[in-house]
């Protein structure tokens, strides 16, 4: 794995990332939802990719969260799995697919593991969700929690602000993480909180804390790629740090392609038969 901070080639499993939280170890997770960029991620050595339910957002171009199916996350999560050897590979369930009752949430939770072959679940809430997350649990399936800003609630909260600066709200999200805990949910997302809080959190659960916009002293980050990889210009969110700007290299690219088509300049006589 070319050059890359990798220390361990093994596949990562749910045990092994809370090893690392116990070593000091930060975890490395990203958004990938096909089979292309699911290869170059985990080949770059990528601990945990998530198919997020964000596809909705980068890759059908919604608004929000809510519409994207259950089919189609199961769509993206197997094309993900046919390029991945070494990541632990979490699945989003989608909006309506885990709110209703324990019942469907662990048949639809089952169909996700069975017709992709993800490694893990991710559920968003607390104490509202935590009999499925529990029945999930019981039916043999990861489950890694999301808390703060659970992008799913957008009609509820009305806007994509920080959350948990008020104290109702932080206790609120304090004893939600520890109940996921205690179920046993072997990780938890905690998105766009103040760092104390956050900080507070990770240090009182012994589930590894991943964050988005959540600070520096948690057990690892997540962002979505097209943000991080600068395809996405119009979101510039405080959290995000761009690592390309693949927007202007895909334009020139694309850009440069067309000029050489209308010139007649593409193909040329060693690009053809
Ligand atoms: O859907 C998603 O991409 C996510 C991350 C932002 C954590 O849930």
């Amino acid at each position: 794995m070319g050059g890359y901070l990798v220390e361990d080639a093994r596949k990562v499993t749910t045990h092994r990332l809370i090893e690392m939280k116990q070593q000091g170890k930060k975890i490395a997770m990203l958004t990938a939802y096909d089979y292309t960029m699911a290869r170059i991620v985990d080949g770059a050595g990528m601990d945990v990719i998530l198919i997020g339910d964000s596809a909705s957002n980068v890759m059908a171009g919604n608004a929000t969260t809510l519409p994207i199916t259950l089919d189609q996350m199961i769509y993206h999560a197997r094309s993900v799995m046919h390029g991945v050897q070494r990541a632990l590979v979490v699945c989003d369930m989608p909006f309506g697919s885990y709110q209703v009752n324990p019942t469907e949430g662990v048949a639809n939770a089952v169909r996700i593991m069975k017709e992709s072959g993800c490694d893990a679940l991710k559920l968003e809430g607390g104490v509202e969700i935590i009999d499925t997350v529990r029945a999930i649990l019981a039916a043999g399936i990861p489950v890694m929690g999301h808390l703060g800003l659970t992008p799913q609630s957008i009609n509820k909260f009305g806007t994509y602000a920080v959350r948990a600066r008020e104290e109702a709200e932080a206790e609120k999200l304090v004893a939600d993480a520890r109940l996921l805990e205690q179920a046993g949910c072997f990780a938890l997302v905690l998105e766009k909180i103040p760092a104390d809080l956050a900080a507070r959190v990770a240090s009182g659960l012994s589930i590894p804390v991943i964050g988005i916009g959540a600070g520096n002293r948690v057990d690892g980050q997540v962002l979505v790629i097209q943000d991080m990889l600068g395809m996405n210009q119009g979101f510039s969110p405080k959290f995000l740090r761009r690592y390309a700007d693949l927007h202007t290299v895909m334009t020139d690219a694309i850009g440069q392609y067309v000029t050489d088509v209308k010139r007649s300049d593409f193909p040329n006589e060693r690009e053809q038969y």
